[in-house]
């Protein structure tokens, strides 16, 4: 875990250094906020004290098993910011933003015409059984059933996708 830790201190050093030339800092900063915020590659202290600024039941999840059930929706779905849309949308700011959103993504219509906007709250009923949360939905996933499981899949969601309490 140590190197990953000297690795996000050079990418941040990297950044900085990008950000205080004349070019535009648009490209850097998508490197950054794709190297940071990805809980993957945080440091074991770094990850602490993202989960610890959650809001309940969030902050005392356990991340370890969020980022082992997350292998279930990364088939599918990337977290960073910039990152592609692959068989699902891209999910990077997808906390507070409307069902559908994301540009250059064919979403079905049901899930389109939910007109929801993703709490974590929506995401758990979503995540528990999406075709039962929003049928005909394109998203072919059996569903995460263990409460425990939705609760530290979406802290590891919250932490990977830039969530602003
Ligand atoms: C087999 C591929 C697949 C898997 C696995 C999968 N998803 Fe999805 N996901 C999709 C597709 C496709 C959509 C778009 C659904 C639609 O348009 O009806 C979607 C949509 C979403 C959305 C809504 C995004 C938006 O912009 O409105 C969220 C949130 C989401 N998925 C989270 C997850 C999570 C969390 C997991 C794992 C627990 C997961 N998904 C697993 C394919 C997948």
């Amino acid at each position: 875990m140590r190197h990953l830790g000297l690795t996000l201190a050079a990418a941040a050093i990297a950044a900085t250094t990008l950000a205080g030339c004349t070019k535009t800092s648009s490209p850097a900063s998508t490197e950054a906020a794709a190297t940071t915020t990805s809980p993957a590659t945080m440091s074991d202290a770094d990850k602490a004290k993202a989960l610890a600024a959650l809001p309940a039941p969030y902050k005392t999840a356990d991340l370890a098993n969020g980022e082992s059930k997350f292998a279930l929706c990364s088939t599918c779905h990337t977290l960073a910011e910039g990152a592609p849309n692959m068989t699902g949308p891209n999910l990077h700011g997808v906390f507070g933003r409307k069902a559908g959103a994301v540009a250059g993504f064919s979403y079905s219509d049901p899930l389109k015409a939910t007109g929801w906007t993703w709490d974590a709250a929506r995401i758990d009923t979503w995540i528990a059984d999406p075709k039962v949360a929003v049928p005909g939905t394109k998203m072919t996933f059996a569903g995460l059933k263990d409460p425990k499981d939705r609760t530290d899949v979406i802290a590891y969601l919250m932490i990977g996708t830039g969530f602003k309490p």
